[in-house]
C-alpha cells in the first residue's frame, strides 16, 4: 500500500491490515448499488492466466470493465509462450504496450512479486501455486460479513484438502486476525504439518457448532491423491451430504470457492440448496475485484 492507503500491488492477503480490508469490503459493498462505469476510464488491465480458471479470470475482466477500464486477456496456449517465450519476456512485452495493471495466475509461488519486479507494473495475484489467492479471500470475507453482519466471532470450519489449498492459506491468515473462530477439518494427510489453528479429523463432531462450513476441492492436480482413499470414502467421512447438512445450525451457511465436485466434497442438492452461498461468493468476487482494481488504478 502507498501512504494514502491505496493498493500498489496485491500479492497476499497479508499485504492488507484489518483497516485496509474493511475499506475494500466497504467499497465493494457500495458497488453493489452504485454504478462505477466511468471510474477508471482510459486505464488498461491485462489478465495473464497460466493455470486454468473460470470464475477468477472472468470476474477480474468483468470487474475491470465495470469500473470503465479496458481489458486485454493473454492466453498462454495461443501466444508465444507456446514458442518458449519466458514469463519475464512475456510480462515485459505486455507492459511495454502501456498496461496499467496485471492480474497473474501462475503455478510458481512468488511469481507475482517477480513479475512486478521485472516490469514495474502493479500486479494482482490471481493465485500462485499453493500460496495465495487474496481476492478470493476478500470475496469470502465479504460473503461472511454480508450474511452475518460481521466476521468477528463467526465459527468457520474449513474442510478438506487444506495442505494443498491456496484458498485455505488466505483464510488461515485472515480469519483469526479478524476475530473469527477457525477450525481445520480433514484427514491427517490433508492438514498442514504445523498450525496454530486447532484441527480435527471428524466433521460430524463439530458440524452442529459451525456458522460457516467451508468446503475445499481435493486438489488432485497438486498430488493430493497420494494418500487419498477414494471419492466414495472421502464423501462418507467429509462430504457435505443432505443428512449431514441437517445437522448444521439453522442459520449456518455452506461455502466453497469452486470449482466443486458434486457427490464428493459436496452433494448436488446441498450446493444448489438454500444454505449454499456459493454463488454469492462468485458475485462478491466481482465486487471485491472492482474495489481492488479501482484502488490500484487510481494512481497509475
Ligand atoms: C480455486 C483456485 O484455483 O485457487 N478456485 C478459485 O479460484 N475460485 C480453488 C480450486 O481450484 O480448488
Amino acid at each position: 500500500m502507498d501512504r494514502e492507503g491505496r493498493i500498489v500491488s496485491f500479492f497476499t492477503i497479508g499485504d492488507l491490515d484489518s483497516e485496509a480490508i474493511t475499506r475494500i469490503l466497504d467499497s465493494a459493498t457500495a458497488y453493489r448499488k452504485a454504478t462505477a462505469r466511468g471510474l477508471r476510464k482510459g486505464k488498461t488491465v491485462a489478465t495473464l492466466f497460466f493455470e486454468a480458471s473460470t470464475r477468477t479470470r472472468l470476474s477480474f475482466e468483468l470487474a475491470a470493465a465495470r469500473i470503465g477500464a479496458d481489458v486485454v486477456s493473454f492466453d498462454p496456449d495461443t501466444s508465444s509462450t507456446s514458442k518458449g517465450e519466458s514469463l519475464k519476456d512475456t510480462a515485459r512485452t505486455i507492459c511495454a504496450m502501456g498496461v496499467d495493471a496485471l492480474v497473474l495466475r501462475h503455478s510458481d509461488v512468488g511469481a507475482p512479486e517477480m513479475v512486478a519486479g521485472w516490469t514495474g507494473c502493479p500486479v494482482v495475484n490471481g493465485g500462485d501455486g499453493r500460496r495465495g489467492h487474496p481476492t478470493q479471500t476478500l470475496a469470502d470475507l465479504l460473503t461472511i460479513r454480508s450474511h452475518f453482519g460481521t466476521v468477528s466471532d463467526i465459527k468457520v470450519g474449513l474442510v478438506g484438502d487444506i495442505a494443498n489449498s491456496r484458498v485455505a492459506r488466505g483464510l488461515i491468515d485472515v480469519l483469526p486476525r479478524l476475530g473469527a473462530k477457525l477450525q481445520l477439518i480433514g484427514p491427517p494427510p490433508f492438514l498442514p504439518g504445523k498450525s496454530r489453528i486447532p484441527f480435527i479429523h471428524s466433521l460430524d463432531d463439530v458440524l452442529p457448532d459451525l456458522d460457516v462450513v467451508y468446503l475445499l476441492r481435493v486438489q488432485k492436480e497438486r498430488g493430493a491423491t497420494a494418500s487419498y482413499p477414494s471419492d466414495r470414502e472421502y464423501r462418507r467421512r467429509f462430504g457435505l451430504t443432505a443428512p449431514r447438512m441437517a445437522e448444521m445450525k439453522s442459520d449456518a451457511v455452506v461455502m466453497h470457492p469452486g470449482p466443486f465436485n458434486r457427490g464428493v466434497e459436496i452433494d448436488g442438492s446441498v450446493a444448489d440448496g438454500d444454505r449454499s452461498v456459493i454463488l454469492n461468493q462468485v458475485a462478491n468476487g466481482v465486487l471485491v475485484r472492482m474495489a481492488v482494481l479501482a484502488s490500484i488504478l487510481e494512481e497509475t
